[in-house]
């Protein structure tokens, strides 16, 4: 299978291919060591916050403890969701973002459904223009015109396929494309991106050229546990009946300084996944940005009442917090609150370095990443 892949992809998956055997784990040399195999092929990216390259550690604080069902809230780039689904747990994985549900639905809800030859091209023809809202609207701004074409085009065709997990995988094939052209991972710069240019591959494929490898990618990720795992998009205050063995969590953290917007980076992301249907674009914007939702987790008078809610909701559940050194408030304080309603607490740490942003920016990123356990 990986001989018919380009050279850079070949890479990329002769280093996760599956052992053809029982044996569950990928060995060291892969970077994956001690994970179930199945991890190692899902899509890294660049997304404010992965814990994609901390996934070895997670697996090894969530190996220790006994739990059928998980829930993961701040689902993100769904790569901890996937270890938990890998791992043979049942998975509920939910985002207030639309674009992680997407993902999540294609990757962890979807059991089986992949795209096959015949949908790929139906994927890929002409279909005669249609609106051309994409070009129109984002002319000039992130990609060349024959890109933007291409975005009106699979987005059209892929309303008609008639299955929602296809359509899911599609438009995770979509997103994962423009992720990867877009040179700094992010939509807040605009017009001439030349500058950037560094002659990486990801910036000289064409987005359709993307989209055929990211198909192939996602395709590989499909698999079914055994078990009915769910994806959607909801608030993680938002009332729903839920009670998992053990909740990840994984909210953003209150920097020091800059944001932590996700909107403002990732919007386009987010229109493609809704075909811009149900959201306000910021007209005056240069980029187009989409109206920001609210989360208490972005402000700084808001966040520890958000953090002792959190673990409120959860409390008959096994907590299990990602957090930083960097976040606000500080470890002391989210231990005490979790003392409120867990009466056993472990911290487990390491040091991490964050490669995103600026280079400024990434030196502020070499920080302590805690797993807090609460049972
Ligand atoms: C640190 S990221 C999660 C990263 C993820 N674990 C990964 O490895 O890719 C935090 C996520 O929380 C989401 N988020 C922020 N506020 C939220 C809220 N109130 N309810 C649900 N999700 C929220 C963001 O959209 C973002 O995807």
């Amino acid at each position: 299978m990986a001989g018919h892949l380009h050279p850079s992809l070949f890479e990329e998956f002769s280093r996760t291919e599956a052992p053809p055997s029982a044996e569950d784990a990928v060995g060291a040399e892969s970077g994956f060591a001690g994970l179930p195999w199945r991890v190692a092929h899902y899509p890294q990216f660049r997304y404010m916050g992965s814990k994609h390259r901390l996934l070895p550690w997670i697996h090894g604080v969530l190996s220790g403890l006994k739990f059928e069902t998980a829930a993961d809230p701040f689902v993100g780039s769904g790569c901890v969701a996937y270890l938990l689904k890998a791992m043979g747990k049942q998975v509920t994985a939910s985002d207030f973002l639309n674009f992680p549900a997407v993902l999540a639905s294609a990757t962890i809800a979807n059991d089986e459904h992949t795209l096959d030859a015949g949908t790929i091209r139906r994927l890929t023809a002409p279909n005669g223009g249609g609106s051309g809202f994409i070009e129109s609207t984002f002319s000039g701004i992130f990609f060349h015109q024959n890109d933007l074409r291409f975005l009106d085009r699979v987005t059209q065709n892929i309303r008609k396929l008639e299955r929602p997990e296809q359509r899911d995988l599609a438009k995770a094939a979509v997103i994962r494309s423009c992720l990867k052209k877009q040179p700094r991972g992010v939509f807040t710069v605009s017009g001439d991106l030349t500058r950037y240019d560094d002659g990486r591959r990801d910036l000289q494929l064409s987005l359709e050229q993307h989209f055929l490898e990211q198909v192939e990618i996602f395709n590989r990720v499909v698999f079914s546990n055994g078990r009915r795992n769910s994806a959607f998009r909801a608030d993680v205050f938002a009332e729903r009946e839920e009670r998992p063995d053990l909740v990840y969590l994984d909210p953003p953290y209150v920097p020091r300084s800059d944001d932590n917007c996700y909107m403002k980076r990732y919007h386009f992301l987010e229109g493609l996944s809704c075909d811009w249907e149900g959201v306000r674009i910021l007209e005056k914007t240069k980029v187009k940005k989409i109206e920001k939702p609210y989360t208490p987790f972005s402000y700084r008078k808001h966040a520890a009442g958000a953090f002792d809610r959190l673990f409120q909701r959860y409390r008959r559940s096994l907590i299990v917090l990602s957090y930083s050194s960097n976040g606000y408030p500080d470890l002391d304080r989210l231990v005490e609150f979790l003392g409120r309603y867990k009466g056993e607490i472990t911290v487990h740490e390491r040091p991490h370095r964050y490669h995103f942003g600026t280079h400024a920016a990434v030196e502020r990123a070499e920080t302590r990443e805690y797993l807090i356990v609460g049972q």
